[in-house]
């Protein structure tokens, strides 16, 4: 932490850290750090100031210490509106910073009131014909599954829409939005406006759909230009399904809307907007697009329709689409992109003699090839998580094809890339020419979360199960969060991110992603009046009708106050806040005594004594979980409004949480301690969820760590216990026992995938057996982050970063040997960044070793120092060194 005598603002930014550049709401939230600073430095005040156009400027006292998502002070901006805003601070000490930077604020169009662009589509489309699609039962076989797939073969093409615009003098700005029912790739001459993938994403299309502004002011010299856009069918016509039962969830062909803003220099501006002057085709060299089953491009039908000189094949005037303009907002996430080009690690021949190229890593993206062959040569690329027998293994993809294919256009080397789709994947195979012909990268593609936190530990193998926590992350945050990314299900599951959401946020600024996410389970939500969706977006299937399920339902409270804990984030409270209540709500009808024991429960999901086709039948109660978690919802709701300042709704949810653990220590605890069910899982919920009378607390801890010495620290929970299994033993004076969990091996365990080369983490504890087989049951994946959870408590007590008020703004350093001998994490929090870097210096002693400590503390934030052999100090922002 560089330190100065005068505190220096060195970043000022409006809005969720990593959202796009126009900002989505008229009154922005500020965030400023300051660095350098004195020492100890921490804010008395600031003076915020906007300049206006005419050159005057408006200051506004913001009398607060506090730096990170402070409400807009200033009049709203409206549309299109730039606002020039900087900020001074003043030191609690008197230190006075200069005004930092002006920051330009810049505003696109807002909503849909700002939006007058048109859906288009091409009439040649029939996709939106069918209100229905084929579709086959619950149970069908594999063949009748794959010719209902196919049928619709025709229907997943691409359009393609054009119109020429001419530039009829010198222009200052140009803002150019567009949105798809499907995927766009946006293009100026031929050229794509932006480097993201996949827009607008995926969202409850029925009740949100996200449209995306680039500054295009570059692209637009003095003349004529073609606005162009290819869409795809992405997750707005994909075939989602389970159990051989696939349906499309939105119906309608698929349609671009747009609007460009040209402001010219003589002070006239332009509006052109996606109307039946545009020419549609579907005739386009992409013959296929399928999010789960891949893509199909015949380079022979490349062309140059969407250049200005060009013109669309087969086109005709555009149609009006049927939609509804009032689900229009801006995207407030970051856009996927490509992160990474990773090379080829190995090449490796299949049983057959096939060629099989290893990336050394599952990963979540495309290949990218360069490939020479005779015209019409149709290539075949294939795509698999791990080998079985030598060969692709893609039986764990279940109905996903996962395949793309190019057909050569024969023009010498061709470079090609899938546009539309994505997968998971470590290896692939690449039929139809010799391999002498051909090179691959693969491409890494998800959501451009910006990095925050870091955590290693020199311990090969933990250190191991920690980057694999993080490409479960990268690979599952691909504009939802999602369970897995390879096979026909990559659903936002509610459960999942739940237990997940805490570890996300120590590695990334998730914030803005997760807070667009809870738009549409707050949507979907409402659509199930009140019950928590068990995914979001929901899709068409009543395989699990609207059912209350404990831990997946209950991310309507979880998530929104994770936002707050880790990010400060009060405008998703608000935003969220009848969505948790409407939750907790639901489930007070379900236990109105407070005991939750009704209705079918995932409950501790995939606990490893669970058999194989059966992860819900675990070792704990289902309805023990359910009201521990009814308790701990109703109490993080209540912690909600005491925040908005909503007292009576802080009382009422607090009386109703009291309410269930009354109902859970009555139900399931006895007189010594003692729970009904004797498992990790359950004593784990007990003691993290503060559901136990005082004088029990230590007794169930210690029951904990019996069970776990018993089961000699194999692993004993799924979903539900292993994300606090770890806290738990650690709070109650067993964390020799935590370690020893996270140290071994034998399955299951953490480490057991570790072993097995695992780099993700696994959906299931034996996602490979021992022998080397693939886990016979059908849904087996490689890249679950469920139960990577235990991250969140490696970065707390090895790294020895854990937040002690909201955003991190007061920190707890209270790392530990043991494990490690050492360890460095680091955490860039909202006020700058963290730093802890230990070594043990008596490591025999393990988690009792006195440490050697580095620790940065951001200016105006504060940590409390908790190291073996002394008493805990707080110390302020700068460089502290602690020698035993
Ligand atoms: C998903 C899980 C999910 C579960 C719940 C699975 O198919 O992959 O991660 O939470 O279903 O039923």
């Amino acid at each position: 932490m560089p330190q100065s005598d005068r505190p220096v603002v060195a970043e000022l930014r409006a809005g969720r850290r990593g959202a796009p550049r126009f900002v989505t709401s008229s009154r922005p939230d500020l965030t400023w750090r300051v660095s350098p600073a004195p020492d100890g430095w921490r804010q008395a005040s600031a003076v915020l100031e906007r300049r206006t156009a005419d050159g005057r400027i408006r200051a506004v006292a913001h009398r607060s210490d506090e730096s990170a998502a402070i409400a807009w002070p200033f009049a709203p901006l409206g549309a299109y509106e730039t606002a020039h805003v900087r900020v001074a601070v003043q030191g609690d000490d008197g230190s006075r910073s200069a005004p930092s930077a002006w920051l330009a604020v810049e505003a696109g169009p807002l909503g849909p009131e700002d939006w007058s662009g048109a859906f288009i589509a091409s009439r040649d489309d029939r996709s939106g014909e069918k209100t229905t699609d084929p579709s086959v039962a619950h149970g069908a076989t594999a063949e009748e599954v794959r010719a209902d797939l196919a049928a619709d073969d025709a229907d997943r093409g691409i359009t393609r829409f054009r119109r020429n615009v001419t530039v009829d003098g010198p222009i200052t700005r140009a803002l150019l939005s567009y949105t798809a029912h499907g995927i766009v790739d946006m293009r100026l001459d031929d050229v794509p406006v932006s480097d993201d993938l996949l827009a607008p994403g995926w969202t409850a299309y029925d009740d949100r759909l996200l449209f995306r502004t680039v500054d295009v002011t570059e692209a637009l010299a003095v003349g004529p230009h073609t606005l162009g856009a290819r869409v795809a069918p992405g997750w707005f016509a994909e075939h989602y399904g389970f159990d051989g039962d696939f349906r499309r969830t939105w119906h309608g062909q698929r349609a671009l809307s747009a609007q460009l803003r040209i402001e010219y220099a003589d002070g006239r501006i332009e509006t052109i907007v996606s109307d039946e002057t545009w020419q549609a085709t579907i005739t386009d060299a992409i013959t296929f697009s399928s999010i789960y089953q891949g893509e199909r491009c015949d380079a022979r039908r490349t062309d140059d329709g969407l250049a200005v000189t060009g013109s669309l094949p087969d086109a005709a005037p555009a149609v009006a689409a049927d939609a509804d303009p009032a689900r229009l907002r801006p995207a407030d996430l970051p856009p996927v992109r490509v992160t990474e080009t990773r090379p080829v690690s190995a090449v490796l021949t299949g049983p057959d003699g096939e060629t099989i190229l290893d990336f050394g890593q599952n990963l979540v993206g495309r290949l990218r090839i360069t490939v020479s062959g005779p015209a019409g040569t149709e290539v075949v690329l294939r795509h698999a998580e791990v080998l079985e027998n030598g060969a692709l293994g893609t039986r764990p993809l279940r109905y996903a094809a996962a395949t793309d294919r190019l057909t050569l256009a024969g023009t010498g080397e061709e470079e090609w890339a899938p546009r539309f789709t994505f997968h998971g994947f470590r290896y692939a195979q690449i039929d139809g020419v010799p391999a002498d012909r051909v090179s691959a990268v693969a491409e890494v593609v998800h959501t451009d979360l910006p990095r925050t936190g870091f955590l290693t530990t020199g311990v090969a193998a933990l250190d191991r199960l920690h980057e694999n926590v993080v490409w479960g992350t990268r690979g599952n945050f691909v504009t939802v969060p999602t369970d897995c990314p390879q096979r026909d299900e990559r659903l936002g599951w509610t459960g999942d991110i739940q237990v997940f959401a805490p570890t996300a946020s120590f590695l990334f600024d998730v914030d803005a992603f997760l807070s667009s996410w809870l738009g549409d389970f707050a949507a979907d939500q409402a659509r199930l009046e009140g019950v928590g969706p068990l995914y979001s977006p929901m899709i068409d299937q009543d395989l699990f009708a609207p059912t209350p399920m404990a831990a997946w339902s209950d991310a309507a409270a979880v998530v929104p106050m994770v936002l707050w804990e880790r990010f400060r984030d009060r405008r998703t409270l608000e935003a969220q806040f009848a969505s948790m209540a409407s939750w907790v709500d639901v489930v007070e009808r379900e236990a109105p005594d407070g005991l939750w024991n009704t209705g079918m429960q995932l409950a501790d999901w995939l606990d490893p004594t669970a058999p194989p086709e059966r992860p819900f039948e675990a070792q704990t109660d289902p309805y023990l979980v359910a009201t521990a978690y009814y308790a701990r919802s109703a109490a993080l709701t209540a912690e909600a409004a005491r925040i908005l300042d909503e007292p009576e709704a802080a009382q009422r949810y607090a009386a109703l949480s009291e309410r269930a653990r009354e109902a859970f220590r009555r139900t399931y605890v006895s007189d010594d301690g003692r729970l009904s069910s004797d498992s990790q899982t359950a004593y784990a919920l007990a003691i993290a969820f503060d559901l136990l009378p005082a004088h029990a607390v230590q007794s169930a801890g210690d029951r904990l760590a019996e069970i776990v010495e018993e089961g000699r620290h194999r692993i004993g929970t799924g979903f539900v216990g292993t994300p606090i299994v770890s806290d738990a033993l650690t709070a109650t004076g067993h964390r020799a026992t935590a370690q020893r969990m996270l140290q071994t091996d034998e399955l299951p365990s953490w480490l057991y995938p570790v072993t097995q080369g695992a780099t993700t983490v696994w959906e299931r504890w034996d996602s490979v057996l021992p022998d080397g087989s693939i886990n016979p049951g059908e849904m087996t994946s490689f890249n679950h982050y469920a139960l990577g959870a235990v991250a969140d408590w490696m970065h707390r007590d090895i790294g020895g970063i854990a937040p002690l008020a909201p955003a991190y703004r007061r920190v707890l350093v209270r790392p530990r040997a043991g494990l490690t001998d050492s360890a460095r994490a680091s955490y860039d929090s909202l006020y700058g960044e963290f730093r802890v870097d230990w070594r043990a210096a008596r490591p025999e002693l393990g988690q009792d070793s006195p440490l050697e400590a580095t620790i940065v503390v951001p200016a105006n934030t504060s940590a409390v120092v908790d190291l073996p052999g002394a008493a805990p100090i707080e110390v302020g922002s700068g460089t502290h060194v602690f020698t035993p």
